[in-house]
């Protein structure tokens, strides 16, 4: 029979934080491809790119690592509620978690700034949903409140059992190439994600199964670039929702990491966003929601302003999946709507219309 994947704390279970009594509430998740990107590293000029295309998680991004760790962990300590804030993907997936675990989900979104597909998720999965009157910035400090002084567990990236869960992204890039790739590229919000995967290559080159760290490159939104700006930013804005982030919980930790891995922050407009999203869909075949997209957009921007990538191997998170915010492929490039065409059922004229004839 064919190996089934059983999720990452079995699949890891000796390397994550858990014991045999650590009760395991798992949808699968890991396990994702990573995309050889050819047309990608054709555009950069670099010897090889792949994506690790975390839209194939089970609720469509990478949170779902970190997700089976928290909600695993929580309900080992005997929690019958968890609370999160944000931008739309870890509230659809604590939501599903805890629907799986059969415990209360509460999350806290800003208001109208989340994308319908991940707000559908909550609601699918029946989550308390309330909408906060401010930003995810807004939105964590409430839910870091309220988990302080009330019996609701907190799921943001700020629990470390998340990072834990979601360093097995980077153990996966390991075993799938044989090695460390050269540059590591992702997005960039609160950077909890740039720092799991520097925790699991660091774990892996501790353990001697590879021989360096590749340099982690995080990319933020110009509107929304704390690490570019070097401070945090009160009102940060851009299309990216998902990053719309001004004032990052896993600062000091980022910081290190890039630091010890020789990597680097940049930023990245609205505009070069949407062009990478488009591109990878077109080019590349893998379809993410446009925050997805910044990592392979700032490598983009660094080739255009003189970065040479030749001799480079590099793999990109790709952090969400395009169904979750559909509305921008909709869209040609000058922003106006797309709809298919109309026919008739005649073969000739349907021939004709595609230039077959
Ligand atoms: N990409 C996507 C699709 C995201 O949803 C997020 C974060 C990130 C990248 C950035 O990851 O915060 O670890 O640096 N989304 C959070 C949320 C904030 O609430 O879903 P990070």
């Amino acid at each position: 029979m064919a190996h089934q994947w059983r999720g990452v704390i079995r699949e890891y279970f000796d390397r994550l934080d858990v014991t045999s009594d650590t009760p395991i509430i798992t949808l699968g998740e890991g396990g994702t491809p990573l995309v050889p990107a050819q047309a990608l590293a054709n555009l950069l000029g670099a010897e090889a790119v792949w994506l690790k295309f975390e839209g194939m998680n089970p609720t469509g991004s990478f949170k779902d690592r970190g997700m089976t760790m928290a909600v695993s962990k929580a309900v080992g300590h005997g929690a019958k509620a968890v609370i999160c804030a944000s931008t739309g993907n870890t509230s659809a997936s604590a939501a599903a978690y805890a629907a799986q675990a059969g415990i209360k989900s509460v999350v806290l979104i800003p208001e109208g700034k989340i994308s319908l597909g991940k707000l559908s998720q909550a609601v699918a999965h029946k989550a308390e949903i309330l909408q906060v009157q401010g930003n995810f910035d807004d939105c964590l400090i409430l839910a870091r409140d309220l988990a302080e002084n009330y019996a609701v567990h907190l799921v943001n990236s700020v629990n470390p059992d998340r990072i834990e869960g979601q360093k097995t992204g980077a153990f996966e890039v390991v075993e799938a190439l044989g090695f460390a790739p050269d540059i590591h590229a992702l997005p960039v919000g609160n950077a909890g994600n740039y720092s799991a995967y520097f925790k699991g290559y660091s774990e892996d080159r501790a353990a001697g199964t590879i021989k360096h760290l590749p340099q982690m490159w995080g990319f933020q939104a110009e509107g929304s670039a704390p690490f570019t700006v070097g401070h945090p930013v009160a009102n940060p804005e851009t299309i990216a929702t998902a990053i719309r982030i001004g004032n990052p919980a896993s600062w000091d930790l980022a910081l290190n990491a890039r630091e010890v891995s020789g990597g680097r922050f940049g930023a990245v407009s609205d505009a070069d966003i949407l062009w990478m999203h488009r591109f990878l869909s077109q080019e590349v075949g893998v379809f993410v929601e446009p925050s997805s997209a910044t990592g392979a957009a700032g490598l983009y921007k660094s080739q255009r302003q003189g970065e040479k990538f030749a001799g480079k191997k590099i793999v990109v998170t790709v952090t969400g999946h395009g169904l979750k915010d559909p509305m921008w492929a909709l869209k040609d490039v000058n922003g106006n709507d797309i709809q298919p065409q109309s026919v008739s059922k005649n073969a000739a004229e349907v021939a004709e219309r595609l230039g077959l004839a």
